[in-house]
């Protein structure tokens, strides 16, 4: 084995190491719990508020487990009241909880349900990021940022990471 191989074959192995690491991130220590569904959060945003009373924000939930769970509640340091909407016949009402299916997602997209901030703290602008925490009935919380973007902005296709 030369030394060229040898360098790339650490530089590979290396990086093969940190993929590890932040791959268990969602983990907090303690014995693995099978029971609890693998969540992720994908393509979070907030479109800019139009006045600081409110702010809608939508993501996708995607569970990569065979264990169904629900979205039951989110806060921020934004706003004391994050409510969960659904919008049905054009109008929308809290719940109190969302499905997020076994081997599915739960995606909150404009037109369909969606995280409502009441009494927003301060108006955020385009380019702000805002911290949100997402609670489950069965899988750990998971704390995200959600990008500020323009009013129109309609979110990624939801392939995207
Ligand atoms: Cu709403």
């Amino acid at each position: 084995m030369n030394a060229r191989t040898t360098r790339s074959l650490a530089a590979t192995l290396s990086l093969t190491a940190v993929l590890a690491i932040s791959g268990c991130s969602s983990e907090s220590g303690g014995a693995p719990d099978s029971a609890k569904p693998t969540l992720t959060v994908s393509g979070a945003f907030m479109p800019e508020p139009v006045d600081d009373k409110m702010a809608g924000a939508f993501m996708i939930v995607t569970n990569d487990s065979k264990t169904p769970d629900k979205l039951t509640g989110l806060t921020s340091p934004l706003s004391d009241d994050l409510q969960i909407h659904e919008s049905k016949d054009q109008k929308m009402r809290q719940v109190s909880s969302l499905n997020v299916p076994a081997n599915g997602r739960l995606s909150l997209e404009r037109g369909g349900s969606h995280v409502m901030f009441m009494g927003l703290k301060s108006k955020p602008k385009v380019g702000d990021k805002v911290k949100v925490e997402l609670k489950f009935e069965k899988a750990d919380p998971i704390t995200i940022e959600l990008d500020v973007k323009d009013r129109t902005y309609t979110g990624q296709s939801s392939s995207a990471h």
